[in-house]
């Protein structure tokens, strides 16, 4: 099979990128007036401005045409119809199934899976329902009160990160409280100001085997036997979701407590599965459907909306574009929303550990990049450190702003300063700043020409730097469903472009195996040591620490 670089798309694309050298997108929005309206597309109550990027209709046409090229919406198609695309591990790939309300079945080996999807939908409504009504209680009789969600990866990223952009939809009556590090001092924080007696673990784990999660439960486990708590009244206060019912079982998990989801759907894409149960208890049943009510409705933008029109293609295809012709390594995310602070690092997971491969088909090794450094904070807070550094510096990073245009409860004169700075450095990366202006502000100020030439040219921003802006009238939960599922596709885009396998993770998985095996080692300390020497160096030393 002819190699990506070699195709005629591909080589399209380089040239035309050649092509935009000494070209400033300054000029093209002083020569068309109409730049903005045209690069700019809307669907779900997202509103996406691409027009301060690198692009003309003959690259947006190069770049649809590649999508074609690499059969991007065929693929599409394989994953929602519950084809075995994620052939590494022989599995679908089905999180659209888990927020799919057009009533259809989806089958996977010919069987349809929505039955049992919507009998655990049910299965959380009806739960939640009890918690927040108090007529499941403690085992001493009391109403609960707290909830502690301990998983990591995708069973913490989605839970603790939604949770939290919903701020304002929040249930008053219980507290949240998320645990992921096997660092000890995070749970030890958590439990330290809970009363056993209204608190509620729910430990999240697909595979019921990750180590982090499995020790904080048998931690949190002792705390509430500890506390007075004894084995029967476990079943009360211990709840669990994983599609690993017989570990969970011969772990002490009460059948009747078992949340369950299935292999076909990957980790990272798993808050709409009952891992998205901690938001259905921190929000309401009502706000979590709502969150995958907006993620199904992007689902069908995806599926119905063409390339031109087509949110997460013209996102994944713009990545392309940066990535591959640009060799920018890393993109970053700019929620100006104090309460979407944590979706940069929520994007980290979902596109570092899906497109972070260098293996294309079925054992073909890549010679062009794939996925980027995905990165980012609130704004305007980085706008007062690393931003100086995707102004100025030697390296192109595309950006991804996002601005609610309203905020429930916020002060008028906060919120028109944070969507002044949003657009202005949108602007500012856009436009830059010539050496003439820089040149010209400087009169005056009694400085002599070499000075003058000298701080002019430091206060020269090339701009050109290319930006996305993703407006919402506001951040409600269907909105996030739909801006979450818009990235989810996006990520698929780009590894259908690729070529790899967007949905497992053997990067991640040989690190758990070499930390059990040197666990094992810091445990027994008379173990011989046959690991390289700095691995075995840096065992003895911390065996020495802790005699
Ligand atoms: O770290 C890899 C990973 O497999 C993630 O993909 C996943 O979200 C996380 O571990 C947690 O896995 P589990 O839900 O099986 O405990």
């Amino acid at each position: 099979m002819t190699s990506l670089t070699q195709t005629d798309n591909w080589q399209q694309l380089q040239s035309l990128a050649q092509g935009l050298n000494g070209q400033h997108m300054r000029d093209w929005f002083k020569q068309d007036d109409t730049r903005a309206q045209r690069y700019t597309s809307q669907a779900c109550g997202i509103e996406l401005d691409y027009s301060k990027n690198l692009i003309n209709d003959e690259i947006l046409a190069a770049l649809y045409g590649l999508a074609e090229a690499r059969q991007v919406s065929a693929k599409r198609d394989a994953m929602f119809a519950g084809d075995i695309i994620n052939h590494t591990e022989g599995r679908a790939v089905l999180h659209t199934a888990l927020r799919n309300f057009s009533g259809q079945p989806v089958l996977v080996d010919g069987q349809d899976v929505m039955p049992e999807v919507l009998a655990t939908q049910d299965k959380i409504k009806a739960f939640v329902e009890r918690i927040h009504s108090g007529s499941h209680k403690g085992y001493t009789g009391k109403a609960i009160k707290h909830i502690v969600s301990i998983g990591i990866g995708g069973s913490f990223l989605g839970p603790k990160i939604m949770f939290e952009a919903l701020k304002p939809y929040w249930y008053q009556d219980i507290k949240l409280h998320f645990v992921a590090n096997v660092d000890g001092c995070h749970i030890q924080d958590v439990l330290a100001g809970l009363d056993h007696e209204d608190t509620l673990i729910v430990m999240s784990s697909k595979s019921f085997t990750t180590q982090e999660t499995l020790q904080n439960t048998l931690t949190a486990k002792a705390w509430f036997l500890q506390a007075g708590g004894t084995q029967q009244d476990i079943a009360k206060h211990f709840i669990c979701v994983s599609s690993n019912i017989k570990a969970a079982v011969d772990f002490g998990m009460d059948e009747d407590n078992i949340f369950p989801m299935w292999d076909w759907v990957g980790g990272r894409y798993s808050l709409w599965s009952a891992i998205g149960l901690p938001i259905a208890l921190g929000l309401g049943y009502e706000n979590y459907r709502q969150l995958l009510e907006g993620a199904y409705e992007m689902d069908r933008h995806f599926v119905e909306a063409p390339a031109e029109q087509n949110l997460p293609m013209l996102m994944g295809l713009l990545g392309i574009w940066y990535t591959n012709f640009f060799a920018a390594q890393s993109h970053v995310l700019l929620p100006y929303y104090h309460y979407l602070r944590g979706f940069p690092a929520y994007v980290q997971q979902l596109d570092m550990e899906s497109n972070g491969k260098s293996v294309a088909g079925d054992a073909e090794q890549v010679d062009y990049a794939t996925g980027p450094v995905i990165w980012g904070s609130e704004g305007t807070n980085g706008q007062h450190s690393f931003h100086q550094l995707i102004h100025q510096g030697q390296v192109l990073i595309p950006a991804d702003f996002m601005l609610p245009l309203n905020v429930p409860n916020q002060d008028d004169t906060h919120h028109a300063m944070l969507a002044s700075n949003c657009f202005g450095q949108t602007q500012a990366l856009m436009q830059g700043k010539t050496y003439d202006e820089a040149y010209a502000e400087l009169e005056g100020k009694g400085l002599s020409e070499e000075k003058r030439h000298a701080l002019a040219t430091h206060k020269t921003m090339p701009g050109n730097k290319p930006s996305n802006t993703l407006l919402f009238s506001q951040l409600d939960p269907k909105t996030l469903g739909s801006l979450v599922a818009l990235y989810e596709h996006k990520v698929f885009v780009q590894g259908a472009i690729w070529g790899v396998n967007s949905f497992d993770q053997w990067g991640v998985e040989l690190g758990k195996v070499l930390g059990n095996n040197i666990l094992a080692k810091l445990t027994d300390r008379d173990a011989a040591l046959d690991f390289d020497a700095s691995t075995n160096a840096l065992i003895s030393r911390f065996r020495a620490a802790n005699q």
